[in-house]
């Protein structure tokens, strides 16, 4: 029926209502989707807490998931779903575009930085241990087939988006060996990329340098351990509005999920308030990865337009509308 299916996660939280907006846009837009809505709510199975295999089948198969916030349980429990998602597909790469939307206006209006995370490894392998009573470790681990993996990716990237310059991001001062081989990655990867330029910095510097001016770091592409995307990725999100306008792709070589990077927000949760930007604009990275390229200029301008006008935006942007007045104003734009 030339139409492409997507598994649709619609997650937690806010996740069913931000879910539901988006189809909406879809189907006023008619984007040739089906979805394929799965749950990913963990089962026990043998013993562990496991993803149904049926959500596992499902983005197996489709290749393409929509992905929406998943709680994660903090300082116990089970390993967060969001980060067996990554490890069970191997989205190794992380991407997080960051860029002013012009008309909301925020103290700064020239941010445009994406960051590329390492997605499946450092201080998220998940092994910790209780030495003796009052002494943990947590591993952080730094392999150099995954540090060239994303090295790799973040140049691949920068090419195909026309930015000419890639920044590794890290903290070889004090971790010389993990954080040292992560640099050796992307110096080597580096060499295979002669038209683009190649620089590192630290991160702690780079989080000083670009809430005072987020310029230079415009129409470049930063590269970087897992949990240093981690945090920097929001403080970015910080500079153009928050979180609720941040989109991002979990890119493997078999699959690749995209989701917003906000949390499900279980304050607001069913009140139909939430801001479904972010899984939209997630959603547009997702229909141009299927290069279903026009469909996402269309969706982008009207929901950008909408923003910029400013009536009928969501109360984290200081409007009044519900989740669904702002999903009607991108319709009626769209029409
Ligand atoms: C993100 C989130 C996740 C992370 C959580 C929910 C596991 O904060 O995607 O940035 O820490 O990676
Ligand atoms: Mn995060």
């Amino acid at each position: 029926n030339g139409k492409y299916t997507v598994t649709l996660i619609p997650g937690d939280g806010i996740g069913p209502e931000i879910s539901e907006s988006v189809k909406a846009i879809y189907t006023a837009a008619n984007v040739p989707i089906e979805w394929e809505e799965v749950s990913v709510t963990p089962i026990l199975k043998a013993g562990k807490t496991v993803i149904p295999d049926a959500a596992i089948n499902s983005v197996k198969k489709n290749t393409v998931a929509l992905k929406g916030p998943l709680a994660t349980p903090i300082g116990k429990g089970h390993v967060s779903l969001n980060l067996t998602l990554r490890r069970t597909f191997n989205l190794f790469a992380n991407v997080r575009p960051c860029a002013s939307i012009a008309g909301f206006k925020t103290p700064y209006d020239d941010v445009n930085t994406v960051l590329i995370r390492e997605n499946t490894e450092g201080e998220y392998s998940g092994i910790e241990h209780e030495l003796v009573d009052g002494v943990v470790q947590s591993i952080k681990l730094i392999t150099w087939d995954a540090s060239e993996r994303v090295a790799r990716y973040a140049f691949q990237y920068a090419a195909s988006q026309g930015r000419n310059k890639v920044t590794a991001v890290h903290k070889a001062n004090i971790m010389k060996m993990s954080d040292g081989m992560f640099l050796s990655a992307c110096r080597e990867v580096a060499k295979e990329f002669p038209q683009i330029s190649y620089d590192e910095d630290l991160l702690d510097r780079v989080c000083l340098q670009i809430v005072q001016n987020p310029k230079p770091y415009a129409d470049r592409v930063m590269v970087m351990p897992n949990l240093y995307g981690d945090i920097l990725s929001d403080m970015c999100a910080g500079l153009i509005g928050g979180l609720g306008l941040t989109p991002s792709g979990n890119i493997g070589r078999d699959a690749s999920i995209f989701e917003a990077v906000h949390g499900s927000a279980p304050d607001i949760a069913g009140k139909g308030l939430a801001n479904p930007t972010a899984l939209l604009l997630s959603s547009l990275m997702m229909l141009r990865h299927m290069n279903l390229n026009d469909h996402a200029a269309k969706i982008e301008k009207a929901a950008l337009g909408t923003i910029a006008e400013g009536k009928s935006i969501t109360g984290d942007l200081g409007g009044k509308a519900s989740t669904k007045e702002y999903t009607d104003a991108i319709i009626a734009k769209l029409r």
